[in-house]
């Protein structure tokens, strides 16, 4: 399954049709790109294409920069730090709910990927169906995905292709330096090679919520560095924000930010699993993939009471480090609180009181501390 690593992956609520909803993100966080109508100039001399991964564009030639055909210039004195907007509806999106725009979604981000600071935009109040689709980088620095419409898959999985993940929606991987916005309902993986990503207001659920991994699968080496997740809303969720690695692995996930997260009745909101595996008969093992960095700052909402809501189950031999919660408020959604969080061998500050209350995150370092460098990421 090396293709699913290093992959950052949206995941999509499939079981109901979605609707606009009118939380208060959505009122928060609603900007708009102005559209110049006027500018057509095409981007001069965009760089030399990305490298791409082999599912997406195995055949094109690569060194042939993809010139878009009407790429909107941005005024720079916006606020927006794009210098060039590729609209999906100008190459072919019809956003209607019913269309399949899977391959305008993909030639605008193969156009965008392919210039600096691009934004690969889905206008509002249109509604797009993309199958599950892999979106590939490395791009060129800058790029931002910005959905300000409504992404949807075609009447969830058992409807698509059957060479498609049917639990994977959008995939993003390798991918460094790159800005997801979103509005509709949505929900994000990242796997390894995603370093200096931030994803702001995205909505998930129902199913999903949003992970770092799973990682470390195989034995191999994963590296996550600087994510920043704010202002997502998280509802009737099985998790609600996790990071997954298997036993055997290597590497290092650090400086990953939760920021402005709320939760609404959400199976383990706050999780950390070093011993993530599948089949139920994972051998234990020594190596791991090193957790460390990791700010919960301002979770608030509820939790479903059939999980703890905080749970940090770290590597036996590499401890999880650094660990900060700030302003994390969990009630229960329904029935009794549950008020004994699972911490093991993590160390961490709480910077406020946490509820339910945490007693378990050690304070300090563990005695054999390790340096993220010596993971070799
Ligand atoms: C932003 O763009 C709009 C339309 O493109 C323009 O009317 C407005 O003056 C611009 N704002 C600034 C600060 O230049
Ligand atoms: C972290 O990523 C952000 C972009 O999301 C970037 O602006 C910032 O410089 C990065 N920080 C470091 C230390 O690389
Ligand atoms: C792995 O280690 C745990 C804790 O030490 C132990 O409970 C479990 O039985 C071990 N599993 C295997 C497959 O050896
Ligand atoms: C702890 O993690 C934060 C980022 O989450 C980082 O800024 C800080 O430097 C780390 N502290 C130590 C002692 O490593």
């Amino acid at each position: 399954m090396e293709l699913f690593r290093g992959v950052l992956l949206i995941w999509v609520s499939v079981m109901f049709s979605i609707q606009i909803n009118s939380s208060n993100v959505h009122g928060r966080y609603h900007y708009h790109k102005k559209q110049n109508s006027k500018g057509s100039s095409v981007p001069s001399s965009p760089v030399s294409a990305p490298e791409v991964a082999p599912p997406l564009v195995p055949s094109t030639p690569s060194n042939s920069p993809y010139v878009p055909s009407n790429p909107y210039p941005n005024d720079p004195t916006n606020t927006t730090k794009s210098e060039y907007i590729f609209d999906v509806t100008n190459y072919g999106a019809i956003g209607d709910g019913y269309t399949d725009d899977t391959t305008a979604f993909r030639e605008a981000w193969k156009a965008a990927c392919a210039v600096e600071s691009a934004t690969v935009l889905a206008p509002s109040d249109k509604t797009f169906i993309i199958t599950s689709t892999i979106f590939s980088g490395p791009c060129q620095p800058g790029l931002v995905l910005q959905v300000d419409g409504i992404l949807m898959p075609p009447d969830g999985p058992e409807s698509w292709p059957e060479a498609d993940s049917h639990k994977q929606w959008l995939v993003f991987y390798r991918l460094d330096d790159m800005t997801f916005t979103g509005r509709g309902d949505d929900c994000i993986s990242i796997g390894t090679g995603c370093s200096n990503v931030d994803i702001d207001g995205v909505t998930c659920g129902p199913s999903h919520g949003i992970s770092i991994g799973s990682l470390g699968v195989h034995n191999s080496q994963a590296c996550v560095s600087n994510i920043t997740v704010r202002n997502a809303v998280i509802r009737e969720s099985d998790n609600g924000l996790r990071i997954k690695t298997w036993q055997g692995g290597t590497g290092s996930v650090s400086d990953i930010s939760f920021e402005n997260i709320q939760m609404e009745n959400v199976r383990n909101c706050i999780n950390i699993d070093q011993y993530y595996c599948l089949s139920r008969a994972c051998r234990n093992q020594t190596s791991a993939v090193y957790v460390t960095g990791i700010t919960y700052r301002t979770i608030k909402g509820t939790y479903d009471v059939l999980t703890p809501p905080i749970h940090f189950a770290c590597s036996d031999t590499v401890a999880c480090t650094n660990i900060t919660m700030s302003e994390v408020e969990l009630l229960p959604h329904e029935g009794e609180l549950i008020d004994d969080p699972f911490c093991w061998n993590a160390f961490g500050t709480q910077e406020t009181m946490t509820i339910p209350p945490i007693n378990c995150l050690q304070e300090g370092k563990p005695e054999k501390l390790v340096e993220v460098s010596q993971f070799g990421c």
